[in-house]
């Protein structure tokens, strides 16, 4: 089955609002050509509908990096998903490795954050992966099934049609030290096989799965050519235009 490539950028807790329109209108403009990869930027919250004003009709598209998993209430400091609808986000990032190691979120939380998410009409990524402690632990596995089963527990497969799944491994995020293809082959290829256990055959063949953790123009084509990795969650390097845009613009010919 063909799964249309992701590149996406999370770029974190960076770039104003002017700074986050210049950096889009430049990835989009250097982009405006490409049809056969879904470009995703994800900016501060407050950045948002200018970064979608400014990506309207071409290839970009917006999502946000969190929110929250009550539709509305007296929640100080938090967004919904229907705020982040409105503001034009069309997916959104959910369980990242920094919102549950500086933010304490659970998997149960992030559960309850899918639901809203798909409730409200956006697409979630849900952000997986192990602590290098865990993989040096041979726990590897173990972490991801939890965080997969937990955080997708009492779905239905139809209801997961636009899920998005990003394994991150934590030990790599930030740290220039990505995951060795070989790493990610196996990963990837056991998320699809849980996928497919806790769900169905089709919907673990159209999910896609993308690997985050120190991506970068140097190793996008090797990790694209992984056949179980439908594209990138990318951070630091999402940052530059140019460089999002030798990452997006990968060699797909391989
Ligand atoms: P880096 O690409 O900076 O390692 O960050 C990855 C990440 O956390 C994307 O969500």
């Amino acid at each position: 089955m063909k799964r249309m490539p992701m590149i996406a950028g999370n770029w974190k807790m960076f770039k104003t609002g002017p700074q986050a329109v210049d950096t889009a209108a430049q990835v989009s403009a250097a982009c405006r050509d490409v049809t056969d990869v879904q470009i995703m930027i994800a900016p501060a919250f407050v950045s948002l509908p200018l970064v979608a004003a400014t990506v309207k009709d071409t290839p970009v598209c917006v999502g946000a990096q969190n929110l929250h998993f009550e539709a509305q209430g007296a929640f100080t400091g938090e967004i919904s998903a229907d705020m982040l609808i409105a503001a034009g986000a069309e997916y959104v990032i959910i369980g990242h490795s920094e919102r549950r190691q500086y933010f304490f979120e659970t998997d149960e939380m992030v559960c309850r954050k899918i639901s809203a998410a798909l409730s409200g009409g956006l697409k979630p990524i849900l952000c997986i992966g192990e602590t290098e402690t865990q993989r040096d632990r041979g726990e590897t596995f173990l972490t991801l099934d939890k965080q997969v089963s937990d955080g997708l527990q009492g779905f239905g497969p139809e209801e997961l049609q636009d899920l998005v799944l990003a394994y991150e491994p934590v030990w790599a995020i930030g740290t220039g030290k990505s995951a060795s293809a070989q790493q990610v082959e196996e990963v990837h290829q056991y998320l699809r096989s849980l996928l497919e256990k806790q769900f169905s055959f089709d919907l673990a063949q159209a999910i896609r799965v993308l690997y985050g953790g120190s991506v970068k123009p140097e190793n996008i084509n090797e990790l694209m050519r992984i056949t179980d990795v439908d594209g990138a969650l990318v951070g630091g390097a999402s940052l530059d235009a140019d460089t999002f845009t030798k990452i997006i613009k990968f060699d797909n010919t391989l």
